[in-house]
């Protein structure tokens, strides 16, 4: 049989192009209603939350249903070029660039493409290009060598755990995905919890690496890429509790997260001492305030003010 198309076949695939490509491009409407739907919590009368809401009403998880705002907000803000991408897949190349550089981007991608044509493998290209040459300094995320930073290789002592233990399930796996020294490990083990260690340094880069079976993750995780571990937690849709710097609430990238997904954080009540890898447990608490940052574990308010030693035994 001949790889060329009749002139029948080639009508019918145009009109079936043509159906895919419009169904393809109402993902801004769907963007848009989701962002409403969110925003003003119009699910509220029959759901308790938005991600309740994706999943029963209309099967979509919530990473899904942000994905699609995400792509709304991607098309709004390429509006002053004329052409929007013609579906979510392309927008999402674009999505992690601040909004001008978006707008570059997919200008560049338009430019460029082969036979006019754009796709999201072609968005990708160029935005890997035009971000050649800025790069950031180089920090451990997949595929990266790891090089630590200032608090990346601290660890935490047991006491930290104290106000975070009487919100997690006995029967829980525990991940500690940035195990270190294994100081947590051994405190959750000896409080009776299963706890998978893994860490870069036995090669288990945690944006690479996950374990088969785990409940909820419980780490003091590399500071130098906290942006990218509280994403990554957040995308598997699944409890943590991560000991982050207090100041990590003012940051606008982690609070789109937080404001997104939800957060609960239990503050301690003084500064803990870390152990560094020049200095052993030696010298005063940390220069900075922690905070256990976690979501899913139904604590039931957004702050909780631990008293460390009085709870610590
Ligand atoms: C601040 S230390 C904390 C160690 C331990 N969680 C604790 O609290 O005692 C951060 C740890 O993250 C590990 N790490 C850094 N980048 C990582 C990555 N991409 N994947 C997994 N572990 C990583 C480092 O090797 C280091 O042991």
């Amino acid at each position: 049989m001949s790889s060329a198309l009749t002139i029948t076949e080639n009508q019918k695939l145009n009109a079936l192009e043509n159906t895919i490509a419009r169904g393809l491009k109402y993902y801004i409407e769907v963007g848009e209603a989701l962002l409403t739907i969110r925003e003003e919590r119009l699910y509220r009368a029959q759901f308790n939350t938005f991600e309740d809401y994706c999943l029963t009403r209309w099967n979509m998880s919530k990473t899904h249903a942000n994905r699609m705002i995400d792509a709304s907000e991607v098309a709004e803000n390429l509006t002053p070029i004329g052409v929007i991408p013609a579906n979510e897949a392309q927008t999402r190349e674009l999505a992690a660039l601040p909004a001008d550089e978006q707008r570059t981007a997919w200008q560049t991608a338009l430019d460029t493409a082969p036979d006019g044509k754009v796709t999201a493998a072609h968005v990708r290209e160029v935005v890997e290009t035009l971000s050649q040459g800025k790069q950031k300094p180089k920090t451990n995320r997949a595929g990266d060598k790891y090089i630590p930073q200032g608090f990346d290789a601290c660890q935490t002592p047991p006491e930290a755990l104290t106000p975070l233990l009487p919100h997690l399930y006995t029967d829980w796996q525990i991940w500690e995905c940035a195990s270190g020294e294994g100081l947590l490990v051994e405190e959750l083990n000896a409080r009776g919890f299963q706890v998978i260690a893994s860490d870069i340094l036995t090669d288990q880069n945690f944006f690479e690496y996950v374990p088969s079976q785990w409940d909820c993750i419980v780490t003091n995780p590399p500071y130098s890429i906290k942006y990218d571990w509280i994403a990554q937690c957040y995308a598997f849709g699944k409890p943590f509790a991560l000991l982050l710097p207090v100041e990590t609430l003012g940051a606008k990238t982690a609070q789109e997260f937080f404001r997104d997904c939800g957060l609960e954080v239990i503050f301690l009540d003084r500064r803990i001492n870390f152990k560094m890898p020049n200095k052993g447990w030696e010298g005063s608490a940390a220069q900075f305030p922690v905070a256990w940052f976690t979501y899913g574990l139904n604590i039931g308010q957004q702050m909780t003010f631990a008293r460390l030693d009085e709870e610590h035994h």
